[in-house]
This record gives C-alpha cells, sequence and structure tokens, in this order.
C-alpha cells in the first residue's frame, strides 16, 4: 500500500518527468494579497494573475500540492466535515497547470495515464463529467471534452453535468470555466453510474479539470479571457482514500496519526474505522473527525499569518477552533485546554511538506490555547442564554435564540436540539435554516468586497489593458499619452474619451513615472496635463498586475473637459522624497531590529507615506527603553555612514542565496526579483552570496523607490511602540523635517521640565500638571517621551512630600490651637475656630480638647481654603436636655451657606463662607444656650 506522502510525490513526479511542469510551492492558506477571498481555496488563486493576463511566471506548466480550506465564502464545506467521510475544511489540492500551453486534450488523456497507467485504477470504475451548457448565459454544451472522455471511457460512465457541478468558479469575481469531473466509483458491484453527483459516500468526485476560458465581472456578466489554460485540482485526501483502499477518507494515513493524538490526549475510546452507519454516526467518530479536519485548519491558518477574531476570515476560524473545542468537551470529556497540544501531531505529520508550522509552532500553540481559555467562558453564558430562552415559552426555543446560540457561542443546532428536547421544548429547523442561509447571504457578499481594486481588475478584464512601464525609479516628470479614461463614479466605470469636471476618473497611460500603491508604499499623487492643457489632479495611483491606474479629477478652475492624448505626468516630486525617505528607513529599522531583537523578527506589514513609516513586526513583548534606544541610535549610525542604496533586478533562486537575505514571509514574489542592499552593490553580493559580513546590511526583495543615499532621510525617531495583536509590535517613526520638529518640540518640553524649578507650592503643581499633559499631547520622540515622563515623575513625588509636610505643619498648629482653647475655655460649652486647622486636622483638635474636657459640648471651625468645615461633639448628658450635634451644625453651618448633619454626639459640615465664621459661631452659641440653658 502507498503511503499518503509516496502518493502525493507520485502525482508530482508524473508531471514533472513525464509532461515538463515545474514543481512550485504552495501559496499561503491565507491569501494575503487578495481581498476577494477569505482562504486560498483552490489550486488556482496564486495563479489568479497569469489566468487574468495581469502578470506572468517565467513556466508554462506548473504542478503543485495546495493547501486549501474551505469554509466562510463561496465553496463552503464547514457544515459536511465531521457528519460525513469526505469533507474537510482544510485539505491538500494537488494540481496540475497550464498557462496558455496545452488544453483539454492533453489535460484529459494525462488524467487518465496517471489514474489508471501509473496508480493502476480500474478503469470500469472511473466516470467522467462534462458541462452541458447553460442556455440563460448562452453557453454551449462541452461537447469536445465529452468526446475526448468517449476515447478511454464507454458512453455509460462519460455523464453530462449542469453548471452547479461542471462550471467552476473562484468566486463571486474571477476566472472561470467549464470543468470535467473524474469520480471514482467504490460500490461493491459497480452500480455508481446513478450515484454521480448525488453526494454519495460511495461515489466521489476524486479530480477536476477546469477548462479555464472566461473571467466572471462584478456585474455577473463573463468575458473571454486573452488565453486558455488548464486547472486542474484533484483531492489529495480523496485519492489517498481510493489508493489505500478505505471507505473514508478519515481511514487513511492522513489522518489516522492524528486521532491517535487524540485519543492519548482525552483518553476517549479509540476511533472505529468504516465508512457507514455506525461508524459514520457515532458521536464519538463525529468528534474525532470534527477535532482532527479543525486543527489542521487551525494550525495551518494561523502558522500562515491568519488570527481568531470576531470579523471575516478571523471570526470564521474562531468559529472552527470553538466547534472543535465543544466537541472535545461534550463528546469526548475534557475539561482542560486539549486543542492546542494536537499541533505537535500536525507538525510530526506535515513539517516535511509544509515547513512553516514547525517555524510557527509557538505562536500557533499560545493562541490556540488563549482561544480554548475563553471559550469556556463563552460555553457557561451560552448555557446561561440557552436558559434564559428555555424560559420564554412552555413550548418551544426561538429560532432567533437557537440562532444566536449557533452564531455567538458556537453551539450547533444540534446540542440546541437536544438540549431543548431535555427539557420538552421544540426548535422549529425551518425557520433556523432561513437565518442561517440569511447570514451565509451576507457572508458572501462581504468576502467578494467590491472595493476599488475589483472595480479597476474588471476594467483590466473588460478592456484587455496591456501592462505598461514604470519609469518612476528614475524620473518623476515624463510625457505619455492617456489611452483611457474611466469614470468612476458610474456604477460600473465608463469608458470616456473626455474626462468631466467635477467626476472622479482614472486615468490609464502609455507609460508612466507615478508609483502604485503596493509594498506598503502609498501611490504617488500629482498633475497629469492633458494636451489640451487641461490639468488632472492624481490624488492616487493603483495598480492591477503591471497595469497602472491614476485615481483623481479634473483641476475645478480648468476651462475644459480632459481629453485623452499627449500628455505630460509630474508626480509630487516633495512628497514622493518625504515616501521614499521613509521606505528607505522602514528597511534600516527593519534590519536594526533583527540585529538587537533576534532572528525571529519578521515583517507583518508596513505603511509608508509622506508622514511616516509605520512598521509591524513578529515580537512577543513591548520594547525597552534601551531597546529602542540602541534601534534608534543603529538607525541613525546608518543615516550618518552615507550609505549609498542599490538595486539590481536578479533571478529570484540566485538572490535567495544571499546571506541573511529579508523577505516578506507569503508574499508572492516573482521568478525575477528586485533587490534593495543598503551599502553594498548587488553584484558583490552575488558574487560572494555566502559571506557572513552581509548580516551587517540590509539587504531586501523590494520594488518600492528608495532614496539614492542614506544621507537625505536626515534625522530619524522613534515616536511609537505598541502592541497590535498577540504577538505583533508596531513602530511608528519619522524622517527630515517632522523628525526635527519632534526634537525641537522634545527639547521645548525639555527646557519646561528644568524650569519648574522656579516655581513653588501651587505654582509649581500647577507647571507640573500642565507639563505632563504637553508631554502626553505633543508628537515628540519616544525615548524622550519616556525621559521626560520620569522628570514629571520626579516633580510629582516632590509635590507629595511637600504636601505631606504641609499637612504635618497643619496638624500640630492644630493641636496647638486646641491645647489653648482647651486651658483657657470657661463653662461646659466650648465654642471656638481652630487657627491653622484644615478639614483633616479638625479632628486632631477636637481629639485634644475632649481629652481635656470630657464634660463638655464642643463646637470646632476651621478654614479650608475658600471653604469652611464645623466639628461639633455632644456628651450624652446633654444630648438628653436636647443638644444634639446634628442639628447644632447644620444651624452653624447654614449660616455660611453650607449643609451637613450627622449622629446627636458627633457630627460634621461643610461651609462656603469662610468670612461667616464668626457669626455662625455665635449662632452656634445661641442655639446651644437655647438647649441647654446656660
Ligand atoms: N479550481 C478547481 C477546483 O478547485 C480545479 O483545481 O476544483
Amino acid at each position: 500500500m502507498h503511503t499518503s506522502r509516496e502518493i502525493r510525490q507520485q502525482f508530482i513526479d508524473f508531471f514533472v518527468s513525464k509532461h515538463g511542469h515545474t514543481a512550485v510551492p504552495s501559496s499561503p492558506v491565507v491569501p494575503h494579497d487578495d481581498p476577494t477571498l477569505l482562504f486560498t481555496n483552490a489550486g488556482m488563486n496564486q495563479f489568479k494573475d497569469v489566468f487574468l493576463g495581469t502578470g506572468s511566471r517565467d513556466y508554462k506548466r506548473a504542478v503543485d500540492t495546495q493547501k486549501c480550506i474551505r469554509a466562510g465564502g463561496k465553496h463552503n464545506d464547514l457544515d459536511d466535515v465531521g457528519i460525513d467521510t469526505y469533507h474537510h475544511t482544510f485539505f491538500e489540492m494537488l494540481g496540475n497547470w497550464s498557462f496558455g500551453d496545452y488544453f483539454k486534450q492533453e489535460a484529459i488523456d494525462w488524467a487518465f495515464e496517471l489514474m489508471t497507467g501509473v496508480w493502476g485504477l480500474d478503469p470500469k470504475r472511473l466516470h467522467a463529467t462534462y458541462f452541458e451548457g447553460d442556455t440563460s448565459e448562452n453557453l454551449e454544451p462541452d461537447l469536445e471534452a465529452r468526446d475526448m472522455w468517449l476515447k478511454h471511457l464507454p458512453e455509460t460512465q462519460v455523464h453530462p453535468g449542469n453548471k452547479k457541478d461542471n462550471f467552476w468558479e473562484m468566486g463571486e469575481v474571477g476566472p472561470c470555466g467549464p470543468c470535467s469531473e473524474l469520480h471514482y466509483d467504490g460500490t461493491a458491484d459497480f452500480s455508481g453510474a446513478a450515484l454521480v453527483n448525488q453526494d454519495d459516500p460511495d461515489i466521489i468526485e476524486v479530480w477536476n479539470l477546469v477548462f479555464i476560458q472566461y473571467n466572471r465581472s462584478p456585474d455577473s456578466s463573463l468575458s473571454l479571457l486573452p488565453a486558455q489554460h488548464v486547472d486542474t485540482g484533484m483531492g489529495f485526501e480523496r485519492i489517498v482514500r481510493v489508493l489505500q483502499n478505505k471507505d473514508s477518507n478519515y481511514d487513511t494515513d492522513v489522518f489516522t496519526p492524528i486521532f491517535d493524538a487524540i485519543q492519548k490526549l482525552t483518553g476517549a475510546r479509540k476511533y472505529t474505522p468504516g465508512g457507514h452507519d455506525t461508524a459514520l454516526k457515532d458521536p464519538i467518530n463525529i468528534a474525532y473527525r470534527v477535532i482532527a479536519d479543525h486543527i489542521r485548519t487551525l494550525t495551518f491558518a494561523l502558522a500562515d499569518g491568519a488570527h481568531c477574531g470576531n470579523e471575516g476570515r478571523s471570526y470564521v476560524l474562531r468559529s472552527i477552533l470553538r466547534r472543535a473545542v465543544r466537541f472535545g468537551r461534550q463528546t469526548l470529556g475534557t475539561n482542560e485546554p486539549f486543542f492546542y497540544k494536537l499541533v505537535d501531531a500536525i507538525i510530526e505529520n506535515f513539517s516535511d511538506i509544509f515547513p512553516e508550522i514547525k517555524d510557527k509552532a509557538e505562536e500557533v500553540k499560545a493562541e490556540i490555547k488563549d482561544e480554548e481559555i475563553s471559550f469556556s467562558k463563552t460555553l457557561a453564558r451560552g448555557i446561561e442564554l440557552f436558559n434564559q430562552a428555555a424560559e420564554k415559552s412552555t413550548t418551544h426555543i426561538s429560532s432567533e435564540d437557537a440562532f444566536r446560540l449557533h452564531d455567538t457561542y458556537g453551539f450547533p443546532f444540534s446540542l440546541t436540539q437536544l438540549m431543548a428536547a431535555e427539557r420538552n421544548l421544540k426548535v422549529d429547523q425551518h425557520a433556523f435554516d432561513q437565518l442561517m442561509e440569511q447570514a451565509r447571504k451576507i457572508s458572501r457578499a462581504t468576502s467578494g468586497c467590491m472595493d476599488i481594486q475589483t472595480l479597476l481588475l474588471d476594467i483590466t478584464q473588460k478592456h484587455q489593458t496591456k501592462p505598461i512601464e514604470f519609469l518612476g525609479y528614475q524620473s518623476t516628470e515624463t510625457p505619455g499619452n492617456i489611452q483611457y479614461l474611466f469614470d468612476l463614479d458610474a456604477n460600473l466605470p465608463e469608458l470616456t474619451t473626455r474626462g468631466i469636471k467635477g467626476r472622479n476618473l482614472v486615468a490609464i497611460t502609455d507609460q508612466t513615472p507615478f508609483y502604485a500603491q503596493a509594498g506598503g508604499q502609498v501611490g504617488d499623487t500629482g498633475i497629469i496635463t492633458a494636451s489640451n492643457g487641461v490639468e488632472f489632479i492624481v490624488t492616487d495611483t493603483q495598480k492591477v498586475g503591471d497595469v497602472y491606474f491614476h485615481v483623481g479629477t479634473v483641476a475645478k478652475d480648468a476651462t475644459d473637459n480632459l481629453i485623452c492624448g499627449g500628455s505630460v505626468l509630474s508626480v509630487d516630486a516633495d512628497r514622493r522624497h518625504k515616501i521614499t525617505a521613509n521606505h528607505t528607513v522602514t528597511h534600516l529599522l527593519n534590519h536594526k531590529l533583527r540585529d538587537i531583537l533576534g532572528d525571529h523578527i519578521a515583517q507583518k506589514g508596513s505603511l509608508v507615506d509622506e508622514q511616516k513609516t509605520r512598521f509591524d513586526f513578529s515580537h512577543k513583548s513591548p520594547l525597552s527603553i534601551q531597546e529602542l534606544t540602541k534601534i534608534q541610535q543603529g538607525v541613525a549610525q546608518d543615516i550618518a555612514a552615507q550609505h549609498p542604496i542599490h538595486t539590481a533586478y536578479v533571478p529570484q533562486e540566485e538572490a535567495l542565496k544571499i546571506n541573511s537575505l529579508r523577505a516578506v514571509f507569503g508574499e508572492k514574489y516573482p521568478p525575477t526579483v528586485r533587490v534593495v542592499s543598503i551599502g553594498v552593490p548587488v553584484e558583490i553580493l552575488l558574487g560572494a552570496p555566502d559571506e557572513e559580513k552581509w548580516r551587517n546590511y540590509s539587504i531586501e526583495f523590494c520594488g518600492g523607490v528608495h532614496i539614492d543615499n542614506t544621507h537625505n532621510i536626515d534625522q530619524f525617531v522613534i515616536i511609537s511602540e505598541e502592541g497590535v495583536s498577540k504577538g505583533v509590535r508596531r513602530i511608528s517613526a519619522l524622517t527630515g523635517t517632522l523628525a526635527q520638529q519632534a526634537i525641537q518640540a522634545s527639547d521645548k518640553l525639555n527646557h519646561r521640565l528644568l524650569d519648574l524649578n522656579n516655581y513653588q507650592g501651587d505654582e509649581f503643581a500647577t507647571q507640573t500638571n500642565n507639563l505632563a499633559k504637553a508631554i502626553e499631547e505633543t508628537i515628540i520622540p519616544l525615548i524622550d517621551a519616556a525621559r521626560l515622563r520620569d522628570g514629571i515623575k520626579e516633580a510629582q513625588k516632590k509635590i507629595k512630600a511637600a504636601q505631606k509636610e504641609q499637612g504635618k505643619a497643619s496638624a500640630s498648629a492644630a493641636v496647638d490651637a486646641a491645647r489653648e482653647i482647651a486651658d483657657t475655655a470657661q463653662g461646659n460649652i466650648i465654642i471656638a475656630q481652630v487657627i491653622g486647622a484644615d478639614g483633616n486636622t479638625l479632628r486632631d483638635a477636637m481629639d485634644v480638647i475632649k481629652a481635656k474636657k470630657p464634660d463638655a459640648a464642643l463646637l470646632l471651625a476651621a478654614q479650608t481654603g475658600d471653604k469652611c468645615a464645623f466639628l461639633a461633639s455632644v456628651p450624652k448628658a446633654m444630648i438628653s436636655q436636647g443638644l444634639k450635634a446634628g442639628d447644632w451644625v447644620r444651624e452653624v453651618a447654614k449660616v455660611t451657606g453650607g449643609g451637613g448633619g450627622g449622629r446627636p454626639d458627633m457630627a460634621q459640615a461643610g461651609g462656603k463662607d469662610p468670612t461667616k465664621i464668626t457669626i455662625a459661631l455665635e449662632a452656634g452659641k445661641t442655639f446651644a444656650q437655647s438647649k441647654i440653658g446656660n
């Protein structure tokens, strides 16, 4: 029996050795550069640009195994996973491609040759399908494909199929075409003919041969592509099952090692193999399948840079994770986080083919573990919500509640049904299904989002635009011809020959110095002056493949409309200079980060514009001030060293040999790459690629525009450092004039800090507070901000100490005054203002007097800033005579416009007007005498 590893290799070898294909690596399962896709859902995704004619490769035939996820978006298999034996959220797709080279005949003949000749499968077990045509779209039946199959198979094994099964589309938009599928009949009596495409586990589709000829536009129309291509996709797990002669994909060696790991970790009973009845429906078996499938999805997706979260792709991943964890809890009886521990089994079995999962192991495990912990809290809340939902009615759980449990708390409908049945309640499945369908529609709509890139892509397809030459590395002003103008304000852009004032337009020229947004660097802005003198103000530049789009409007004061034809294209050179300085400094920063923090630093994203560079990178903890200082100083040294920037186009393979060259993980690089080296000419690097010393230089793949010497960066300051997601930090920094301004602002604040010493008392405190606020509100170097904050802390310490001193002094003054009052007081009613006391020390004064005159009623007052405080204490004997402390202070406070009260033996009150203290105390005296009578 062939192992799955061997089968994968046999597929690749067949196309490489026998039919001249180039073996290429899988692209990441997270399509970072395609906004129309949630996940890589087919092998052809990475070649979309070739099919559309916006990109090219230096080979015409390719073969690979591609990591795919089908969950969320157009192709969504999530709900089937676990329930049947042949769907997966994560799977490998083996594929062979022709880019405008061979077509149907070869694709079909070779598929048959591999299946029967190489793998020895019985032709009687193969069924082929072809597209039956579709009149609504004017598509003819694919009789060509039918006849080609009939050369290999009898008529009883060649079947027509409808648009759903035999017209393949990648998403709502994109390349597509009729397809021909190969199904394998696993029935005992060769009775599969009637079961093709009937979702029968015994006759499954194993290979799909797509003949890509069209592009589907956002308005749903189909346009013919410039060339015809072949895209085939074979379900790896399915062919392994067929070749290993099993009833279920899950009984192959792709899954059995994962089952063993699940069994060991959870202590559940072993998985029972088989594809029917008990094996299929047994809840423990279902849990095994769900968990094994989902851990593959999570491991590969997170390793390729995705995360769990609340939106889009992150949300889909979180739901998948929760589904697996819930099965673990409820069916396999786990109580502790267990799911993350399965990552090791995936690494053990797949890292030889996909080494990235090993490199990212620790980050992946940490994120899954965190998610598991927070999910246990959600699960408890879900059960609470279920209980509330169950209280609402004696007959049923509403479909809205069931949907909320599913959507927010990861409860599958079957679980809600089960829990409802335990309470004798029903749930309306039909209404629930409708809500699910509605949600799916929304997710489909949002996953195929129509941003400007999608609109521009549509233009390239409808008008078969040609790649144009970018001249902006050499200059910022060139001549050029406006070839097309499109009106973006029309629902779908319309072609015009004149750009009308006030409308949003895009202009395509035959060449351009305008850099289009890519690799983190923003698009250029500037002016295109048409041959009739009218100015087109370019507010952004974008590209699709190598077609450049100038986005903008006709100048407001133009006397005419814009016309196509000869023109002058001028980039805003001042802005461009700032952007390029920020781009070059980003490379220096990237290099220094690795130098100082370690080799784990990988670029996670960047935004370079005329204001700043913002750089995201993988690193666990916040950077210390010492680290930031070293990084900032290191970059400053590179600037001072006046390194020239060298660039050259080099074959990718050769460039990759250069020691310490940096590339962005997951980025798609062409066969010929542009190398940007700061300080060493590229030819020298290529002459001795292994040299250890290249580690001291920044060397990157990059298509961006750079300044020619680091000296022109002028200044560099880091202004912030923060976390953006788990394990990813972000540094923002400035260069040139903006950096100088930040330094000047920081100098000013520093002077203010030094100046604080010229202030005393309250003024010192006010100045300190104002300065603290200014430090937080001003853009200054982060390192300076840290130092200034330390200065503020010192000043605040001084303020506290002074307040404490003042407190102590006032307490002792109050106690002295109180002694004096007690010593000189006559009678058993003592009423006095305690000079030097405040709200706090008035009590100390009261204690001193009480100790000396325990039988007297006391009423004390103090001035507290621009207010006043009163405190009264009355011994029991006098309370019974009618003098109550609460009433007493209230009467007194009233005189000063205040109020208060309290117990009969002790009470306090506040007053507003301290000038009235004397009159108030007089009133107090009268009040007391009226009660006590002496
Ligand atoms: N694109 C086709 C599919 O995914 C064949 O590779 O089925």
